[in-house]
């Protein structure tokens, strides 16, 4: 709970202000209906004059006025502190999400971490605000009320001191009912988020499989089990009100007759009854808003908890311990030392098995495997995306644990296998790579990813618009753009996980010729399904699931490698097959 006043504290003055500033309300809420009794029982039965009830009329309107400005005052510094202080709150949990790692996201998906950052956050917004308005509204007209109406005639009191308790025990079942089933339908909202992303993120794929019906049967399924879970909350938020409204106007009812009475029999005056009646509905009232409150928390409860998991994460990758946290990487050379590796910390099948390699500073190692081998999983686990479970990563001989996660990561870029683009322009993507790239290093670098022709020969050049994900470049020129973004970093260790696939072959040796002139000093990692984009490589890795297979230059692998040598004529064959 601590931890939470720090969204608090900024905004101090308006939390209390807010509050504070309606105590007018509840001050006129009091001193109203007294004011009306008594005009009633000594202007008009009593006969006191005109002089008399204009004076009352005036002292009440000027309460009225005290009481509507500070109503206002006090429900706009209310808005004001709930709506700072939960934007306050979002930032750090968006902050908390960038440190999460990809296994801390995985774990929890990223539809909920929307729903947690948007509609729970905004439950708490909306409970805050209230409860600001009532801390000190309810109770104090509560309070005030029935000291008011214990003070004009006890006997009638009596009436409420019975219904208070009573409604007290309702809203008490009432909530105990309501949480469990908040619970459920902010689950089923995180669904219904999860559903509509992937859905919306990706049409193309859904619309060019014709999966449309069965994409929509999906949506239809979270959005219906939303409905019943949301129907099935608010069920009990609906049935509060009828009851509310029916013990309101019973006990009103009952104070109209019993009260109504001992005015025919000369026990009370008119103008004391009708200040009664008035008490009565604004005590009712207080208990009405009280439970509407009580019902908020119990929903904003659940959000509160939801969030508090996202706020007491511990990102399972982080670089407190590091050794050598100034260290930059400078030469680039890696090592690999009896790295096993798994996902699930709880699986027995590892991913990656006990590989031990090293490449050099400045050379060209090749990975090559089929689909699933592992080859993706290894080289996340240089710039750190990924921990490995056993053994050890060195990069220039240090631990990857030892660098800063900042020095480490800018020192080894990595264009993944399914990498994307933002919705900007071109120049504002490349830039991801370096913000104070000059024009002319941005065209050097997309010269060398052979990206820079298509570029100029584009509307705009640069400056062209990309849309969301880079919907509007192919797929080959999406990846050399990546290139060239990853290029301008100008790291120590290049990484491209198969980052050429969409690359017509011709293009790719030109984008290989240009690295072996500007990236001599460059340890390039080179994933590629092709064994023409590694035949050059200073060695080249054979993975075959999750183990090293072979290992050496082609013309080594091609003399002693069953594997290479099955991988590289099949590739043979297709191409004669081809030409
Ligand atoms: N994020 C992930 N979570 C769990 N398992 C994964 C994840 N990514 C890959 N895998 C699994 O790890 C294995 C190796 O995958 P990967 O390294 O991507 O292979 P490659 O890149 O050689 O095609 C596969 O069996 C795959 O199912
Ligand atoms: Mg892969």
């Amino acid at each position: 709970m601590k931890k939470y006043l720090q969204f608090v504290k900024p905004y101090k003055l308006f939390f209390i202000l807010g509050p504070l500033l309606m105590l007018t309300e509840v001050g006129g809420e009091i001193v109203l209906p007294k004011l009306m009794g008594g005009m009633i029982d000594e202007g008009i039965l009593r006969n006191s004059g005109t002089g008399f009830i204009i004076r009352r009329a005036l002292v009440m309107l000027g309460c009225i006025l005290i009481q509507v400005t500070g109503g206002i005052l006090g429900h706009y510094f209310s808005v004001k502190a709930a709506v700072y202080s939960s934007t306050d709150l979002r930032k750090t949990i968006f902050d908390k999400i960038q440190d999460f790692s990809f296994s801390n996201i995985d774990s929890f998906s990223t539809g909920s971490l929307v729903t947690r950052l948007t509609n729970d956050i905004t439950q708490i917004m909306n409970i805050t605000r209230m409860g600001l308005i009532m801390a000190v509204r309810a109770p104090g007209m509560l309070i005030g009320g029935v000291i008011m109406t214990v003070s004009i005639n006890p006997e009638l009191a009596s009436i409420l001191l019975v219904m208070i308790p009573l409604l007290g025990i309702a809203i008490f079942l009432l909530m105990r009912t309501a949480m469990p089933r908040f619970d459920v339908m902010q689950k089923k909202l995180d669904t219904l988020n999860s559903t509509t992303q992937e859905n919306i993120t990706n049409v193309r794929v859904i619309k060019s499989f014709v999966r449309r019906d069965h994409e929509t049967e999906k949506f239809r399924n979270a959005s219906g089990d939303m409905r019943d879970a949301a129907l099935k909350a608010l069920r009990i938020v609906v049935c509060t009100m009828p009851v509310m409204t029916l013990a309101m106007n019973i006990a009103t009812l009952l104070v109209l007759w019993i009260g109504g009475n001992s005015v025919i029999a000369g026990g009370m005056q008119v103008g004391a009854l009708s200040a009664i009646v008035q008490y009565t509905v604004q005590i009712l009232a207080s208990l009405m808003m009280l439970s509407m409150f009580i019902i908020g928390s119990t929903r904003a409860l659940a959000s509160f908890k939801r969030i508090s998991e996202v706020l007491n994460t511990k990102p399972d990758l982080s670089d407190e311990n590091a050794a050598y946290r100034d260290r930059l990487v400078t030469e680039g050379k890696i090592e690999f030392k009896n790295v096993s590796f798994r996902y699930y910390k709880n699986r027995e099948d590892n991913v990656l098995d006990n590989l031990s390699f090293t490449a050099g500073a400045g050379k060209t190692l090749g990975i090559i495997g089929v689909t699933g081998s592992g080859k993706s999983s290894l080289v996340q686990l240089i710039p750190r995306l990924y921990d490995a479970t056993e053994g050890e990563v060195l990069v220039d001989g240090i631990n990857v644990k030892d660098y800063s996660l900042h020095h480490l990561r800018d020192g080894v870029a990595m264009v993944l296998q399914k990498n994307v683009l933002f919705s900007g322009s071109i120049e504002d993507n490349l830039r991801w790579g370096d913000e104070n790239a000059t024009e002319e290093e941005i065209r050097e670098a997309a010269k060398v990813a052979q990206a820079d022709g298509f570029v100029r020969s584009f509307v705009g050049g640069y400056n062209m618009q990309l849309g969301q994900g880079g919907v509007n470049v192919s797929g080959g020129q999406k990846q050399r753009l990546c290139i060239a973004r990853a290029l301008l970093k100008k790291p120590r260790i290049l990484i491209l996980d198969d980052s050429t696939s969409a690359v017509d072959t011709a293009t790719e040796a030109q984008i290989r010729n240009a690295f072996s002139t500007t990236l001599k000093d460059t340890t390039k990692i080179i994933i590629a399904q092709r064994i023409s984009s590694v035949i050059d490589a200073d060695k080249i890795l054979v993975l075959d699931d999750g183990r090293i297979v072979g290992e050496g230059t082609h013309d080594e692998l091609i003399k002693t490698n069953e594997e290479y040598r099955e991988i590289y004529y099949s590739q043979m064959d297709r191409e004669r097959e081809v030409s």
